[in-house]
């Protein structure tokens, strides 16, 4: 089921089948955007209930008029800056965008995956995918082809899907998410692409995101591994409480990314999941400085510790 053949991928999208991608950000479970029965499979094997949108993932920003109504001035500067890159933007979707990506909502999600497996497989089959975190629904996002597999592996069916093995993924964290329908844009999600960043290039500032009504992925649910998160400010606390917790019984790491942010949000994930590999009860980690990647990562510490 796993494999790096683009061809036999593109077989299986064209067969509406699912297959799980590689991104720079993590891997998605794709199918077929247009393919309305393969998109209902996506949420099947994901858990995942319906009416939560996914995101659709073209080939290049040119293609952003075949899905979405109005293309704003602050969608165009950012594609054409951002793009391949992790950047979702919402956009007023196309007529004919249908009710299983949008969650019945007005809008749609929108990114160029910068991952030349991913790019190479729409360009061939000539579709857009539609694709959630290759996750069970709630746990943590896969960052490799294996983690895919072990999440999900029971839910594909090795005769239809495949998972399209690209490597670990770069960046580590999901898409930034901006919603261009509003005056100001609204920041959903911090990701990838650090807000910072986003403002630089569209010369305004943000409005701050308004939590789960708008996104899934700010459900406190998400991101959760199976042991327990505790945030902590410095190294110096976590080695202190990890000590306490010891001393009473549970099995308690720290988990420290360090200073290099683009490092620490790489490997995040992983990490998460190896905690749970090694039997974890309590995971205390150290949250990094409030600044670039640091916000998605202090992010999506805050939703594992939430459960
Ligand atoms: O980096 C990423 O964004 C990864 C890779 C695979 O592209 N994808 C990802 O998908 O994280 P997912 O489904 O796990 O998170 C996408 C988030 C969800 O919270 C969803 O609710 C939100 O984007 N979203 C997508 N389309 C939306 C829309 N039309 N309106 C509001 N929220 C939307
Ligand atoms: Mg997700």
């Amino acid at each position: 089921m796993v494999t790096a053949d683009v061809a036999r991928a593109a077989e299986c999208l064209a067969a509406g089948g699912l297959v799980a991608i590689p991104t720079e950000t993590v891997y998605g479970l794709g199918a077929d955007a247009g393919n309305e029965a393969a998109v209902a499979r996506v949420y099947a094997a994901k858990g995942r209930p319906a009416g939560h949108p996914v995101i659709v993932h073209i080939a290049a920003a040119a293609e952003l008029a075949h899905w979405a109504a109005h293309i704003h001035h602050v969608a165009a500067t950012l594609a054409d800056a951002c793009w391949p890159g992790p950047l979702t933007l919402l956009l007023r979707r196309a007529p004919g965008v249908s009710d299983t990506v949008t969650g019945g909502r007005d809008t749609v999600g929108l990114r160029v995956p910068a991952h030349p497996l991913t790019l190479e497989l729409m360009t061939r089959s000539g579709r857009a995918i539609a694709a959630p975190s290759a996750n069970r629904f709630g746990r943590v996002s896969p960052t490799t082809a294996a983690h895919v597999l072990a999440d999900l592996g029971d839910r594909l069916d090795p005769a239809t899907d495949v998972i399209l093995d690209g490597g670990p993924c770069p960046v580590g964290v999901e898409s930034t998410i901006v919603d261009c329908t509003t005056e100001p844009p609204q920041l959903l999600r911090p990701g990838g692409i650090s807000a910072e960043d986003v403002e630089r290039l569209i010369d305004a500032d943000l409005a701050a995101g308004d939590g789960p009504v708008r996104a899934a992925g700010m459900l406190a649910t998400h991101y959760a591994p199976r042991a327990r998160v505790e945030l902590v400010e410095d190294a110096a606390t976590a080695e202190r409480r990890v000590a306490d917790l010891l001393l009473t019984g549970p099995r308690a790491l720290v988990l420290d990314g360090g200073d290099d942010l683009v490092a620490a949000a790489r490997q995040l994930y992983s990490r998460l999941r190896a905690a749970d590999d090694d039997g974890a009860d309590v995971i205390v980690a150290v949250l990094p400085p409030a600044r670039g990647l640091g916000h998605a990562i202090r992010d999506r510490l805050a939703k594992a510790a939430s459960r």
